[in-house]
């Protein structure tokens, strides 16, 4: 076999892994406020580890479109294109869900949120556990401040991506919001 042939066999041999680690690149600009093992440096920050795929490329698309405000993400995508966003949602949805070390919510607090999650029936769509699946997001074990502070921006439609979520929070009052994201945390 002529030797360059064997040259392009190498070459090609490393493109898939060259991509990865280009991925891998990108992701150390997410690190610094998602965290570097997980655990984002700010509570109002997402955890994005172990999240579900489709929901991570679906909020990066929406932080682009404008679908979802936010002065911190705008900037991180406007210039992404899609198939980059999707190799990002895929990386970051293989990582382990960090240990944020939370307690449980107090039997009161759960009492009230379970009602709350019964008569929304949050379950339908986020499922057993709380976990979500493709499109719909996990919940559970998510930060409490970042919970109630994206709670309340469906509420106000602020976060403007879903008019489900923002039609659903309309019906509760701050009580049920700040018990809902306590027991969510705690789980
Ligand atoms: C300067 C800090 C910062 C950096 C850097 C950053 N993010 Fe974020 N990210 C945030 C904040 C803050 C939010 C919450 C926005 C909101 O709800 O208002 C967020 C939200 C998200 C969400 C939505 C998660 C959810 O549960 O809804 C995804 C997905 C995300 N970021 C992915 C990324 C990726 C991928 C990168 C790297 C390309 C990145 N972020 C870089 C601060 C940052
Ligand atoms: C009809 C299906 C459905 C029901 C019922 C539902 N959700 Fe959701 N929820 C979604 C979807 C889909 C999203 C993602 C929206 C998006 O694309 O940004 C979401 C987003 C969320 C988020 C934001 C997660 C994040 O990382 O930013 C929270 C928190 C949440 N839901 C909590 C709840 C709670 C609590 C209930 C019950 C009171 C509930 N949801 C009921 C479908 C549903």
């Amino acid at each position: 076999m002529p030797t360059w042939i064997l040259v392009v066999f190498a070459a090609l041999a490393v493109i898939p892994s060259a991509r990865a680690d280009g991925i891998a690149e990108k992701a150390t600009l997410c690190a610094s406020c998602h965290g570097e093992n997980g655990v984002p440096v700010d509570p109002k920050i997402p955890v994005i580890w172990g999240q579900n795929a489709g929901y991570l490329y679906v909020e990066l698309r929406d932080f682009k479109r404008g679908a979802r405000a936010s002065e911190m993400m705008a900037p991180m995508v406007a210039d992404m294109p899609r198939d980059e966003m999707m190799a990002l949602a895929e990386y970051f949805s293989k990582k382990p869900w960090p240990n944020l070390g939370r307690k449980p919510a107090d039997a009161a607090t759960a009492e009230r949120a379970q009602a709350v999650a019964n008569s929304a029936q949050c379950s339908q769509c986020h499922l057993a556990g709380f976990l979500g699946a493709s499109l719909v997001p996990r919940v559970s074990d998510q930060g409490f401040d970042y919970l109630l502070a994206t709670l309340e921006a469906f509420r106000s439609g602020a976060r403007a991506n879903n008019v489900w979520m923002t039609d659903l929070m309309k019906a509760y009052s701050d009580e049920d919001m700040k018990a809902l994201a306590t027991y969510l945390a705690g789980l």
